[in-house]
This record gives structure tokens, sequence and C-alpha cells, in this order.
């Protein structure tokens, strides 16, 4: 037996990374790491970055300057890896600015960290590993994965060549990328053995994905929409989610799966961005806001009671208020069930940073505070639609608020309720007795464990 080294990993930014964590965790668990509560109790720190925004950026070097002193106190004990997109975009830069990094690790090639931190302690070879070895990555990652609750993420699609004028994604993940249905097949049973009841398929455009058939099917390719209808049959997945997707990406087979599906969520993450054509072909998103209602009314007679998400960005250069407007406007025809919005923010090396009238930070807070503002009244409109509802909630945890636990609802919605300890991890049917704008209260149904029929077992 190896010792038992102390682990710590912050995770920031989007699902991908989530996963990632879970990944390494994962990869460093056979050389005796094991989570700890706190980076000063760590042998080993990892900060999983996010590009995405400046303030992400600015939090990972504040956060290395917190880490330092821990390093100095555990007389130079301590490891401190920087990984995921500020690694892969910044690296050199990390390296020189903070010297108390050990090594540097990209989003496509941390399977090589226990090789890395080998090199690390016979003091040679590179610190810095930002090659996109995405292959290779997904073979290398061990078959074994742990679980943190009832619901997993799995990645079936990385990388992104749709590139959007204001976003970093396509340089720090690179290409497009998806994996083969056996492969995720494999890691969704796996996933189930270690616990999951609930599968979250997840890739930067999850519905571009476009694998490998399973061996033995006869077809060359599937598209998301039938690997959607593969994964649901495997004993066990009691729930199916997927995110993020495109509007481009949206095709017949996956608005279908919506209407045919049991375990899939009626719930689409499906960001716009803007409501403004001008601002969407200055974006380069490739489809018009009429095209977007075209899609969410498909998939609304697909399944009526289908919750929509999206992502907003506002103060996007040259947006006007016409165009904020068209926002506002798309958003009233939508009605979401809840929605991010944020502020643009200029990012190194992509092609809006130079572009030509950028909006002034004060005009951007007002733009925001408005759209919040609609934004919020639609999710508390959307929660209080289902008061008096029963609703089959996943329950993940304890909040803590009251002692009841806290869970999910199919349309992601949060949902507080009292239940029997031994429910936590199960499925419980929940009647909907009140709504806030970001969560619910409800009461569980006595001897309601929700258990799903199922129409088809893989092998
Ligand atoms: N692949 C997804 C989104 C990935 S990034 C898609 O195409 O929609 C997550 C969200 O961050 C984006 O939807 C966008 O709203 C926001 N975002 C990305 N770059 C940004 C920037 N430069 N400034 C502000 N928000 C940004
Ligand atoms: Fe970024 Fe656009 Fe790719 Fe989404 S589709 S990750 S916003 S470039
Ligand atoms: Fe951030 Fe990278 Fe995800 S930039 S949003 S962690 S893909």
């Amino acid at each position: 037996m190896k010792p038992l080294r102390g682990l710590y990993i912050r995770t920031y930014g989007c699902q991908m990374n989530v996963y990632d964590s879970d990944r390494m965790r994962d990869i460093l668990a056979p050389l005796g790491y094991a989570s700890v509560d706190a980076p000063e109790l760590a042998d080993l720190v990892v900060l999983n970055t996010c590009h995405i925004r400046e303030k992400a950026t600015e939090k990972v070097f504040s956060e290395l300057g917190r880490l330092r002193k821990h390093k100095e106190a555990s007389g130079e004990r301590m490891r401190i890896v920087v990984a995921g997109c500020v690694a892969q975009a910044e690296g050199e830069e990390i390296m020189a600015r903070q010297p108390a990094v050990d090594l540097v690790v990209g989003p496509q090639a941390y399977h090589r960290l226990p090789e890395m931190l080998a090199r690390l302690s016979r003091k040679t070879g590179d610190r810095l590993e930002v090659d996109f070895d995405v292959v290779q990555k997904f073979d290398q990652l061990p078959a074994h994965r742990h679980v943190n609750g009832p619901s997993a993420f799995l990645s079936v699609q990385e990388g992104c060549d749709k590139f959007c004028t204001f976003c970093v994604v396509p340089y720090t993940r690179g290409a497009e990328h998806s994996r083969g249905t056996d492969a995720i097949t494999a890691e969704a049973r796996e996933l189930v053995r270690a616990g999951a009841r609930e599968v979250v398929l997840i890739g930067q455009n999850v519905n571009a994905w476009r694998g490998a058939a399973p061996a033995g099917s006869g077809d060359d390719t599937w598209g998301f929409g039938r690997l959607i209808r593969h994964i649901s049959k495997i004993g066990g997945v009691d729930r199916l989610r997927y995110s993020t997707s495109h509007p481009r990406d949206m095709d017949d087979e996956l608005i279908d799966a919506h209407a045919g599906v049991e375990a899939l969520a009626p719930f689409l993450h499906l960001p716009v961005q803007s409501g403004s054509d001008r601002v969407l072909a200055a974006m380069n998103r490739k489809h018009t806001a009429k095209e977007y209602l075209e899609i969410i009314r498909q998939t609304r007679t697909a399944r009526p009671d289908i919750a929509i998400t999206s992502d907003f960005i506002v103060g996007f250069p040259g947006e006007t208020e016409a165009d904020f407007e068209a926002t506002l406007q798309l958003v009233r025809d939508v009605r979401f069930s809840q929605a991010y919005a944020f502020k643009y923010s200029a990012r190194p090396g992509t092609p809006a940073a130079g572009m030509p009238s950028q909006v002034d930070e004060v005009t951007k807070d007002r733009r925001l505070a408005t759209l919040l503002a609609l934004l919020r009244q639609q999710a508390f409109e959307f929660n209080s639609a289902t008061v008096g509802k029963v609703l089959p909630v996943l329950f993940e945890t304890r909040s803590g608020r009251d002692g009841l636990a806290r869970g999910y609802s199919p349309y992601q919605q949060v949902v507080h309720a009292e239940i029997d300890p031994d429910m936590l991890g199960t499925m419980v049917d929940v009647e909907i007795t009140s709504a806030g704008q970001a969560s619910l209260q409800g009461r569980a149904r006595l001897g309601a464990a929700h258990d799903r029929e199922l129409d088809g077992v893989i092998e």
C-alpha cells in the first residue's frame, strides 16, 4: 500500500471541469491520493481553472497567492498544479508569474499527471503539458469511476469548432471530438454500478456529438438522439440529461427523443446569447432569432411541458438599445424556466475583443440588471406553475436549511422536502407546496420511491 496523501481540487468554470476534476481524482487514487477538506491539509492542490471571462482568470491568480503561503507553511512539501483552461491559455505566464506553481496541465493532457508528478520528484523533464491529445486521454483514463452523489456527469464530446467571436473555448479545448458509443456505454454502466441514478451527458457542444456506433450494430456512426435512446436503455439509468447544446445542432432525431424517451428529462439548456440578428451574426452564431424560436416551437410540440433555459451575453461590441430590446423580446416570446446572463468580457485573442464600439460598463450593468429582472420573474412564474403537482425528485443532499433534503425535479428545479434519511440518493414523488424564484418546497409522498419501468435493457 502506498501512503495516503491529501488531495485538494478546486474547480472553476463549467461542467466539463467538474467532470475533469472527478477524473483527476480517479487517476490519482491509485497513487494513494485521497480528498481532504481544505487546501492547507493537502499534499497536492489542483486548481482546475476557467478562462471564459476575465474575472475567472483573476480569481486563479489571487488563489495562487494564498496557496503560496500554505506551501511555505508546509515547508515546501505541498505541490501546486494548475489545470484547466487558464493553464491551456496562459501556462507560460502562470509559471513566470507564480513560481510556487509546480506543474501546469491542460484539459486534454491531465491523464499525464502521474508521470508529471514522478518527473517532479526526480526534478527532471517538462513541468508544462498542454498538448491536445483527447483520444489518448480517454483511452488512458481508468475505467473505475467514483461518484459524489446520485447524479453524475459523463463526458461524451469535447472541444468546439464553432468559433463564436467572443469565446475562448475553441482555443482552450481544441477541436470537436466525439467518443464512441461503446466507451460511453461502458462508462454509464460503471456510473450506475458506483451508485448513480441520473446520468448527465456533457460536452462543450454535446448535441454536435457524432460518434462510432456500437460494434456489431452494422452502423458506422450515430447522431446524438440515437445515443440518448441507447443510454436510456441501460438498467439503473433512471434519469438522463444532456448539456450544453448549440441551436445549430438541434436535429429532428434529438427533438424526437424528447417525445419518445421516458428517462430523458423534460429540460433543454439551449444558449442563444442574443435576440438580435445583427448581434447574432457578429457573434458568428450562424442562426437567427426566428430560427431559434422555431427550434423551441418544435421541441415544445414534442414535449409540451419541457423547461427551456439559456445563456445570454449583454453588451457585446456594437450592441444598441434596439438590439438589447430584441433580446428582451425573445425572452418574452420563449418564457424561460431559468437562465444565465453575463456581461460581455473581452478575451485576448478572440475576434470580438478587437471590434470597434465596445460597450461601456455602466450600460452593461444596466442591461444586465434589466435582463436578470425579467428572467427572475419568468423563473418565478415557471416554478409557481408547478405548485400542486407531484414530481419525481432525485434527492442529492441535506441542504442544512431546517434539516430538509435537497433534490432536483425533472425540470431541474431545486426542491426542498423532508424525507426519510434512507431516501437520500433515490427518486421520490413529491407534492410541490410552494415556489420561489430559485427553489420549490414540497411534501414527500409516503412510501413513494419512484421506479421507472424499463422498456428494454441493454445486455
Ligand atoms: N458551448 C456553449 C457555451 C459555452 S461557454 C454554447 O455555445 O452556447 C458558456 C457561456 O459563457 C456562453 O453560453 C456565454 O453565454 C458565456 N460566455 C462565453 N464567452 C463569454 C465572454 N467572452 N463574455 C461573456 N460571456 C461569455
Ligand atoms: Fe464557445 Fe461558441 Fe463554441 Fe459555445 S459554440 S463553446 S460559445 S465558441
Ligand atoms: Fe471555462 Fe473552459 Fe469550461 S473556459 S467554461 S472551464 S471549457
